[in-house]
C-alpha cells in the first residue's frame, strides 16, 4: 500500500520536475525517487557499450572525467576533496559504490548524457561527444582506490576559505539544493 501510493507521488512529482526543472526534492521525495529512479525514470538498459573495454579507453574515458567530473566527483570518482559533495541535496554520488555500479552501462551512458533532474547531476549531452561519454562509463567500471589521485586542484587552492566556510556554515546550506555549483569569484 504505501509504496504504491509513494509510487504514484513519485511520478508525479518527477513529472512536475521534468516539465519545468526547477524546485527541489524534500527528504520523502529524495527516498521515493531513488527507488522509482532505477525502474521508472533511467532509460538505456539495454543498450551496448560501444567503446572497447580496454585501457585506452579506460584512459581517455579517466582524462574527460578529470576535465567535466571532478568538480563534483573528485579525480577518483568518490568525492575526494570535494568540500561541498555532501551539502548538495542530493548529496553527489559515490561512483564507486553499490548504487551506482548496479546501473547496466548503457543506463550510466544514459544519466551523463540526459542528467538527473531535479538534482544537481547536469546533462553532457552537446558538450560530450557520446563516444567520450560511453568512454568515460569505462572509467567508471574502473575508478582507482579512493583518495589515490588526489583533490582537485581547483579546491586544494581554496581549502583553507573552505575550511572556514564549513565550520562557520553547519546550518547554512543552501535550500534551493538545484544548482549545487556555487563557484562563482
Ligand atoms: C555540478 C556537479 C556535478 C558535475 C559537474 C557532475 N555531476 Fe554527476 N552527480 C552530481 C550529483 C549531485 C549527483 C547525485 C544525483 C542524484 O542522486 O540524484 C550525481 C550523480 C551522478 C551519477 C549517479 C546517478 C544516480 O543515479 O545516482 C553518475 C553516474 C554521475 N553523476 C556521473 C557524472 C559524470 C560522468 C560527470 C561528468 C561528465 C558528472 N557526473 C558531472 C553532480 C555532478
Amino acid at each position: 500500500m504505501r509504496s504504491r501510493l509513494a509510487l504514484s507521488l513519485a511520478i508525479a512529482v518527477m513529472a512536475t520536475f521534468t516539465a519545468c526543472k526547477v524546485g527541489s526534492p524534500g527528504s520523502v521525495e529524495q527516498g521515493v525517487m531513488k527507488e522509482v529512479k532505477k525502474n521508472v525514470t533511467i532509460g538505456g538498459k539495454n543498450d551496448q557499450n560501444p567503446a572497447p573495454d580496454n585501457q585506452a579507453s579506460i584512459d581517455e574515458g579517466k582524462g574527460h572525467f578529470g576535465h567535466h567530473c571532478q568538480i563534483c566527483h573528485g579525480l577518483d570518482g568518490q568525492n575526494t576533496g570535494v568540500p561541498f559533495a555532501q551539502q548538495m541535496s542530493p548529496p553527489v554520488a559515490d561512483l564507486k559504490s553499490n548504487d551506482i555500479q548496479a546501473y547496466t552501462d548503457g543506463q550510466l551512458h544514459w544519466i551523463i548524457a540526459n542528467g538527473i533532474a531535479p538534482s544537481g547531476m547536469p546533462a553532457w549531452h552537446g558538450i560530450l561527444e557520446d563516444d567520450e561519454m560511453w568512454k568515460i562509463v569505462r572509467f567508471i567500471r574502473h575508478l582507482p582506490p579512493k583518495g589515490s589521485l588526489g583533490e582537485p586542484d581547483v579546491f586544494k587552492e581554496e581549502e583553507e576559505e573552505h575550511k572556514q566556510m564549513e565550520s562557520g556554515a553547519a546550518g547554512h546550506q543552501h535550500a534551493g539544493g538545484a544548482e549545487p555549483a556555487h563557484h562563482h569569484h
